[in-house]
C-alpha cells in the first residue's frame, strides 16, 4: 500500500516521480484507473485549497467521490477515527484523504486499515501534498533545487508546512534559513544557527515562503496586534524591495493580507502564491495516482483530457 503520510518517508526517487507526474499532468497527461474507484475527503479541520483541489484531482482521474462531512456523520456519536476509516474500507472506499487536528493521526490507522491513506495535513506536523505542490512551484520556477536559498517565515513552530518543507529542501540540495518571532521557532527540530534576522533573510533568499500566523493553534494570546506583527515580521512593501530581483514569494494560503503579506503584494509580479494553488491540484493527482497504482493497474493516454 502506498499511504501518503509525511514528505520524509518519501526517498528523493519518489519526490521527482510525483513531481514529474504532476508537471505531465500539468500538461494534459490522461490516467484513469483500471476500474471505478472510490475515495471520501474526511476533514476534522477546516480546509478550502487541499479539500477542493484533491476532489478536482479526484474528479480529473475519474474516481467517485463519496460525500463525508464530520459534522452530520457518526463522529457526532462518539465513533472513532480509526472505525470511521474502517466503515469506509469496508462498504468499499479504495482511498481516503484525511486531514485531523491530531499530530500523527495515522499512526493508529495504518497497521490495520487496508486502503492508502493521503495526509491533508495533522495537527502541527505533517503536509506532504503542500509540500509536493511547493516543490513543484519552485522546481518549475528555478530547474532545480541545488543552490537555491529558501527563507521559511513566521509561525514556524505551529507550521506543518514549514517541517514537510524543510526536510524535503534540504534533502534535495537547497539551503533552508527560518526567520520570524524567536517565541515561534522550533528549537527541538530545527538548526538554531539557520535563524536569521528578517531583513537578512528576504535579503538573501531565492524564494521567501511565508507562513500564515496560525491563531487557532495558540495556546496564548500573541505578543503583537497585526499591524505590529507586519512591521517586524511581514513582508512590508519595503522590504520587497530588498528582494532579489530573481526572487519570488510563496505563502501555503490563506493569507492574513497585511499580516504576513501585504495586500498590495499577494498577487504582485514575483508572487507564486495562485500558482502553488493550480499546481495543488497537479500534484494531488499524481499522489492519487501512485496510491492507487499501488492497489493495481491504470491506464494512461499522453493525450488532453477528456471529461
Ligand atoms: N494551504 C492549505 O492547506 O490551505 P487549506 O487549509 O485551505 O486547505
Amino acid at each position: 500500500l502506498q499511504h501518503l503520510l509525511t514528505t520524509n518517508e518519501l526517498k528523493v526517487e519518489e519526490i521527482y516521480q510525483i513531481l514529474e507526474d504532476a508537471e505531465r499532468f500539468s500538461q494534459g497527461l490522461f490516467w484513469k484507473p483500471e476500474r471505478q474507484m472510490y475515495t471520501a475527503n474526511l476533514f476534522f479541520e477546516a480546509s478550502t485549497r487541499t479539500k477542493s483541489s484533491f476532489e478536482m484531482a479526484q474528479r480529473r482521474l475519474g474516481l467517485s467521490v463519496i460525500p463525508f462531512e464530520v459534522q452530520t456523520s457518526s463522529v457526532q456519536k462518539g465513533e472513532t477515527l480509526y472505525d470511521t476509516v474502517k466503515t469506509l474500507e469496508s462498504i468499499g472506499v479504495d482511498t481516503v484523504v484525511i486531514r485531523h487536528s491530531q499530530d500523527r493521526y495515522f499512526d493508529e490507522l495504518v497497521e490495520n486499515i487496508n486502503i492508502p491513506i493521503l495526509n491533508g495535513g495533522d495537527g502541527c506536523g505533517h503536509h506532504p501534498t503542500q509540500s509536493l505542490l511547493d516543490l513543484l512551484t519552485i522546481k518549475q520556477e528555478f530547474g532545480s533545487f541545488s543552490g537555491l536559498k529558501i527563507a521559511i517565515i513566521g509561525d514556524i513552530s505551529h507550521s506543518r508546512v514549514a517541517r514537510s518543507n524543510a526536510d524535503a529542501l534540504t534533502r534535495l540540495g537547497a539551503e533552508v534559513i527560518y526567520s520570524g518571532p524567536e517565541e515561534w521557532f522550533d528549537y527541538h527540530s530545527l538548526s538554531t544557527s539557520r535563524f536569521k534576522p528578517i531583513d537578512v533573510a528576504i535579503s538573501e533568499s531565492d524564494v521567501v515562503m511565508f507562513l500564515r500566523v496560525q491563531h487557532e493553534r495558540h495556546q496564548k494570546k500573541g505578543s503583537f496586534t497585526a499591524s505590529e506583527y507586519h512591521k517586524k515580521y511581514g513582508l512590508t512593501i519595503e522590504r520587497e524591495k530588498q528582494m532579489q530581483p530573481h526572487s519570488i514569494i510563496m505563502h501555503p494560503a490563506p493569507v492574513n493580507r497585511n499580516v504576513e503579506i501585504a495586500d498590495s503584494l499577494v498577487e504582485c509580479e514575483r508572487s507564486r502564491i495562485f500558482k502553488q494553488m493550480q499546481n495543488g491540484v497537479y500534484v494531488r493527482m499524481a499522489a492519487l495516482k501512485r496510491s492507487l497504482e499501488s492497489l493495481g493497474g491504470g491506464n494512461q493516454y499522453e493525450t488532453a483530457y477528456s471529461e
